[in-house]
């Protein structure tokens, strides 16, 4: 395994759609290892693959109540409620900000085996479905914020 660099806001690569995985090669195996690794050294709920610059559309989240998710392809199928709460990014360091998310969210994704699964969230793993997801289409939650905070 090995610990990637975690892009910061300002690079492009954070901007662009990110294109499905075809076909679940030892390749995006190593990767989902290496973001599960990151996402652990970086003490993160979520990272997303373009946060590492791959334009594919991988994330993995680690929530302390519900362990560890390795998606691929995922989508959102279902969501209903709201909740407002606090979020940050590890791709925007020192900043915090509070954003409007539904309280539950369903995806369907693909797991490391190819597998069709659907994981239904709430609360922080809602939010974290949401946020990661959202990477996937160049989008970054200071985008959807209702207020910033500053913490530097
Ligand atoms: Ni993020």
């Amino acid at each position: 395994m090995a610990k990637l660099k975690i892009l910061k806001v300002g690079d492009e690569a954070l901007r662009k759609v990110c294109r499905p995985v075809e076909n679940i090669t030892p390749r995006v195996l190593q990767l989902l290892d290496d973001m599960v690794e990151t996402m652990r050294a970086a003490d993160g709920v979520g990272l997303a693959a373009p946060q590492v610059g791959i334009l594919r559309r991988i994330v993995v989240i680690e929530t302390p109540d519900e362990g560890l998710f390795e998606l691929i392809n995922p989508k959102i199928i279902a969501y209903s409620g709201e909740q407002i709460s606090e979020e940050g990014c590890l791709s925007v360091p020192g900043r915090w900000g509070t954003t409007k998310r539904p309280m539950h969210v369903t995806v369907r994704a693909l797991n490391r085996k190819g597998e069709t699964i659907d994981v239904t969230g709430s609360g922080l793993l809602a939010k974290a479905f949401c946020h990661e997801l959202d990477h996937l289409d160049g989008k970054l939650y200071i985008d959807v914020a209702i207020k910033m905070d500053s913490v530097d």
